[in-house]
This record gives C-alpha cells, structure tokens and sequence, in this order.
C-alpha cells in the first residue's frame, strides 16, 4: 500500500465528528458563534461571487449544488430535499460540503453538513430575527417540529433570550418529540392543538413544515399586526406555506433576490414584488423593522454563502483538533505531471 503525502490529504468531519465538536463547543454557543460569522459574510456580501443554487427537481424531490466564493476561499454544499423521505426512515434533508482555496484550487476541508445546515439554519433566522423581530420577543409559535424544529427554537433562545416555544404539527408525535428533546433546555415548551392555538401571544411566527405542495399553514386572517414572520419551508418551487395575502400586508426580506424569486414565498408574487435585501439592513444601508404595527417577513431559503460561513468556522474550529481526520482525497504523483506513472507504480 502505498502512503499518502501530506499533499493527498485533506480534513473530514464525519458526522460522529461533527457531533462530537458540537458538544464539545455547546450547541447555543456554536449558534450565537455561527450567527456572527453568518453577519459577517452578509456584511461582505458584495465582494462574494453569487448565483442561484443549482436544482434539479424529480416528483418526489430536489438534489441541489449551492456554491459561492469570496475570492480567497470557495465553497460549496450538496443537499437534498425530500419531503417524503420521512415516511421510509430517511431525512427530509441530508447534505455534506467541501471548502477549498482559490490560489491553488486544493480542498481545504470535506464536511457533514446534515447538522450543520440545521445549525446554521437556524442561527441565520435568529441573526435574522434580531435585525427584525419586536424588541423584547419572548415567545415564538414553531410550526413544523420536524428535523429543524428544535435547532430553531434553541437559536432564538441564545440570540434573542426567547423564553417560550408553542408547538403544532400535523403529527403530534413530532411535537411532543420537539417538547422532548427541549426539556431541561430553559425554554418552556406549550404543545398546541392547532395553528391558530400556536400563534396566540407569539411575537415570532417559525414556518418550518415540509410538503412537496403549496400549502397554506399560515392563512391572512390568523396575522396580526407587529410579528416577526420567519418562514422557512418554502424553499422550492411549487412549495410554500403562506397565503399570499400576508405577503401582501408584510415587508419582506430576502437573502439572494434572483434565488428567492423562484424558490420562496415570493413566488406567489410578481417579479417586481418589492423586497429589501437583508445585507443592506445589517449594514444599515435599509430599513429594517421601522413600526411596531409591521409585519416583518424572512422569506428564507437558504444560501450559499451561509454554508461557506458554516465551513470556515468549522474550519476554524477543527484546525489542531482531534475532531478530523485526514482523508486520502488527492492523488499526488512526484511529479505533478506524471499521473499515469504514479498510477502505474501502484500495480
Ligand atoms: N430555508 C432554509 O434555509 C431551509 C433549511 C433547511 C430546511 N428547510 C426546509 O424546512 C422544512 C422542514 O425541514 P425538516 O428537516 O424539519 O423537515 P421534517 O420532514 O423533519 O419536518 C417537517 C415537519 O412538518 C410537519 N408538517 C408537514 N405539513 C404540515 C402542516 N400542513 N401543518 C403542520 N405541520 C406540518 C411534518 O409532520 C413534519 O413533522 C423543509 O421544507 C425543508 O426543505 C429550509
């Protein structure tokens, strides 16, 4: 067997890994860590290369590339979404993500990004949150408590001080292992019978259902003035969750306009629907929450350039860690030109 160079190898973290860091960091500290490089990459927004993820849709789901750079890294993920994947024992969402440096085009890092993405999800609807939400939001309602649900509710809790959770889901058995896995978190958790029952004395409305469908799982009449709507499932053409009234009644906010247009609530609307971009109100250059009687909506997708935040803190953190190990990833003959010799000297 031949030895891999030091060239050959590049970091993984496996999921046991990823795990293993998580709770070596803690998890509502790894979100308020991931929230902050998160704001700073938006507030660096312009300097990224962007482009819509790359999607390719099938009956039952989505397989997409998200990939961007900031010139000196590039980064990409890979990740599913399949609603029905639930219901034979498979994830809804599974992803994994690979960062690389731009001067030498060599991977610097291959990741699971299943939980990641949850995490970093989820502190980007908190960072999110805190530019938007009312002053002093202490209760959310969470509707969907599937895989993301309590990943959510802990983000808003370590960056907002949010205090209370009310769960619905179609599926009881998903809030009451919401509820569950809560416990002992400091958040009190109110399971609802109902969407209507959940929102009630919510500052903070989290849509986090999935269903390969236009759903309606807020409808107009159930918003009032002065919430906070961070909707999180519609992520997909042909797969929302709020009527299209709301959308009408909100401001809304968007990561990546040209992605949101197609992917987001905002579908249900015309191309020249008016959002505000959210790195322009991190950076003060648009308003945000101006009134206590608006309605803020997050018409959240997920972007690119929140998993290359995701990437380098964990490249950052696993740098001289034990939570890695080196893969053998890349061929490296003597000569940089004599591939086929190296292939031919192992046979
Ligand atoms: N915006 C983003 O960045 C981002 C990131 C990750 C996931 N997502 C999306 O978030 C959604 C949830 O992901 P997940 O991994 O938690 O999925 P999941 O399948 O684990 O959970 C979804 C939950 O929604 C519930 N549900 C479905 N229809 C409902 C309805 N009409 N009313 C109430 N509950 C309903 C299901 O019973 C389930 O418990 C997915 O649509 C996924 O694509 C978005």
């Amino acid at each position: 067997m031949n030895t891999p160079s030091e060239k050959a190898l590049v970091p993984f973290v496996s999921v046991d890994n990823m795990m293993r860091l998580i709770h070596h960091i803690g998890v509502e500290q790894m979100l308020r860590d991931l929230a902050d490089y998160i704001e700073d990459d938006f507030k660096r927004w312009e300097l990224f290369d962007k482009t819509p993820r790359v999607a390719s849709h099938s009956d039952v789901g989505v397989i997409e590339l998200m990939p961007t750079s900031d010139g000196e890294a590039y980064g990409f993920k890979y990740v599913n979404g399949h609603p029905k994947n639930t219901a034979e024992g498979l994830q809804t969402v599974t992803a994994f993500g690979l960062l690389a440096d731009v001067y030498t085009g060599y991977p610097v890092l291959l990741t699971e990004m299943t939980i990641l993405t949850a995490l970093r999800t989820a502190a980007t609807s908190a960072m999110v949150a805190k530019h938007l939400a009312p002053k002093g939001s202490d209760t959310m309602a969470m509707i969907g408590n599937g895989a993301q649900s309590e990943f959510q509710s802990l983000a808003m809790k370590a960056i907002l001080g949010l205090k209370t959770v009310r769960l619905y889901d179609k599926d009881r058995a998903a809030s009451e292992k919401c509820a569950a896995n809560l416990a002992g978190s400091g958040l009190e958790t109110v399971i609802c019978a109902s969407p209507e029952e959940a929102i009630e004395g919510a500052q903070i409305l989290t849509t986090c259902t999935a269903d390969k469908q236009c759903a309606t799982i807020l409808t107009d009449n159930m918003v009032g003035s002065g919430v906070h709507i961070n909707a999180i499932g519609g992520d997909c053409p042909g797969k929302t969750e709020l009527a299209k009234g709301i959308l009408e009644r909100s401001d809304v906010f968007v990561e990546f306009p040209p992605q949101t247009r197609v992917e987001g609530e905002i579908q249900q609307m015309d191309d020249d629907f008016a959002v505000t971009e959210l790195w322009q109100v991190i950076l003060g250059q648009k308003d945000g929450r101006t009134s206590d009687r608006q309605i803020t909506l997050f018409d959240s997708v997920g972007f690119a350039i929140e998993d290359f935040s995701a990437l380098r803190y964990v490249r950052d953190k696993v740098r001289d860690t034990e939570f890695h190990y080196d893969l053998d990833l890349l061929a490296d003959p003597d000569d940089p030109r004599d591939l086929f010799g190296m292939l031919q000297r192992a046979g």
